[in-house]
């Protein structure tokens, strides 16, 4: 198909079945915003141009847009006040002069996806139609505009619900409300829709009824799987069709060579990306902007939030992580919690019940046990022994640990920031490390060892013994 085409849609409302100050379509699902998903889809499917209207909230949607598609021709167009759906497509007119065709679409239809536009384009380019509508059979279609046919089965106009006849409420085929129409009849119809109805609104599904009267072609296509427009209203069926998103992309996944255990269990948000031959674990989830490399191993119960994580890293059951970078071939866990500006170098190891914050571990450094390592910058190869403890904060301020490369760090050792350990220094077990430390030194701060001999005999023995006779 010649010309080019733009996208409508449809986000100004507030959405009040949420019962929410959140804008409807600015809701998580599978942690993205509603409006991206149909506003994604319709890049992929090939438009020129993304024309959204905006409302309440309408500086949050716009901003949230921008952001997920800084590439894209994104335009904005505000509706000051609900007046209804043409009124609506008329705001964003202008943002479509001079395309060809317009696809318009709801900003509450996030499980609409790109091949079904597609098939909405082909069919509009194979009936030479003015205008392509998209209906569906509703069990119960209450609430839904009706698709009016002729005698010879023409779709001639919408009715919607509250106008509908008793006749024609017993139609089951309804309006899924996704559009595609040229551009100069669409100019055409808004320009002749008015609000003389039961809801004193401007319906853009009049336009049906104000282009067969011009003698237009129009085409109704059924959708094989009504799902697609399912819009969402409520907390509910958000959730619902959450569930069915998250089941899809888990499909997905695996279908591009990911291993998913129990994948029920499992949930992968919309943005994350993860290599070829990686393992998910039960209970696994993995949030946000997550990007995990080719051949790791991520176990059970494992929460990794806004995380990067190389090749062939393995991480143990129940890590929490976020905004953390982890290296290649790097290992954690299981119960470790790296915190906010963690970053693991490759073949870096952090074991059991460590805790990390703005901390920087070089290549192949060791932290296995027992540890909080807070504002620090830790170089390679260095040793940390079990109960090591950065003492970052004094009550006001954040202070920084420096471990040069080769450092030794024995165990139960406290670093009283500010604090500079030189390269390959040794630290021994149980120090409170004050102050700088040189290259290649050992520093200890504990005190001397004292042995009493036959304590046993001449301090214990004679309390226990007495205590037996009472
Ligand atoms: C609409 C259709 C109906 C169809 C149904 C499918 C009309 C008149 N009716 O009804 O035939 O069966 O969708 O779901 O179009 N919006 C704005 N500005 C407005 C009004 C609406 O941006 O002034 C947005 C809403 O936020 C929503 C979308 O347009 O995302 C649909 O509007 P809504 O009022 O919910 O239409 P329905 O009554 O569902
Ligand atoms: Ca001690």
């Amino acid at each position: 198909m010649s010309g080019k085409s733009v996208a409508v849609v449809l986000a100004a409302g507030m959405g009040t079945r949420m019962r929410s100050t959140l804008a409807k379509v600015l809701h998580p699902v599978l942690g993205r915003p509603m409006v991206c998903y149909p506003v994604e889809a319709a890049l992929k499917a090939g438009v020129d141009r993304v024309a959204v209207v905006i409302g309440h909230q309408g500086e949050d949607v716009r901003e949230v847009l921008s952001g997920t598609f800084p590439e894209a021709d994104l335009v904005f167009a505000e509706q000051k006040q609900m007046l209804g759906t043409a009124d609506a497509v008329r705001c964003a007119l202008g943002a479509t002069e001079g395309f060809e065709r317009v696809v318009i679409m709801c900003g509450d239809t996030p499980a609409l996806d790109d091949a079904s536009l597609l098939r909405l384009i082909e069919s509009h380019a194979q009936t030479n139609a003015a205008l392509t509508l998209t209906s569906f059979d509703a069990p119960d279609p209450t609430g839904y505009g009706r698709i009016v046919r002729d005698l010879s089965g023409k779709a001639m106009r919408i009715v919607e619900h509250a106008d509908a006849s008793l006749e024609e409420r017993n139609i089951k085929e309804v309006n899924a409300g996704l559009y595609l129409v040229q551009r100069d009849d669409l100019a055409f119809a808004l320009g002749n829709i008015g609000n003389d109805n039961e809801q004193g609104e401007f319906y853009l599904t009049d336009m049906v009824h104000t282009l067969d009267g011009q003698g237009k072609t129009i085409n109704a296509m059924k959708l094989p799987n009504p799902a697609i427009v399912a819009g969402i209203n409520t907390r509910a069926q958000l959730s619902a069709l959450e569930e069915t998103i998250r089941r899809e992309r888990n499909n997905r996944l695996m279908e591009s060579g990911v291993s998913i255990e129990s994948p029920d269990t499992v949930r992968i948000e919309s943005d994350v990306t993860i290599g070829q031959d990686t393992r998910i674990g039960r209970g696994v989830q993995l949030r946000g902007k997550t990007q995990i490399g080719s051949g790791c191993l991520i176990e059970a119960g494992a929460h990794l939030t806004d995380c990067l994580v190389g090749n062939n890293v393995h991480v143990k059951p129940y890590v929490v992580a976020q905004d953390a970078i982890i290296g290649s071939d790097a290992a954690v866990g299981p119960f470790a919690h790296l915190r906010p500006g963690t970053v693991l170098g490759d073949k870096a190891k952090v074991g059991n019940f460590v805790e990390t914050k703005k901390a920087t571990l070089g290549k192949g450094s060791k932290a296995s046990h027992l540890t909080y390592l807070g504002d620090c910058e830790i170089g390679d190869d260095v040793n940390i022994g079990a109960g090591t403890i950065t003492c970052n904060y004094d009550g006001f301020d954040k202070h920084k640990t420096v471990l040069d490369d080769g450092v030794f760090v024995g165990s139960d050792t406290q670093f009283v920031a500010p604090v500079h350990v030189g390269k390959n220094a040794t630290v021994g077990a149980g120090t409170t490390v004050t102050g700088n430390v040189p290259d290649g030194a050992l520093v200890l701060s504990r005190t001397e060892q004292r042995v009493i001999e036959g304590y046993y005999d001449k301090r214990r023995k004679p309390r226990e013994e007495a205590k037996r006779k009472k």
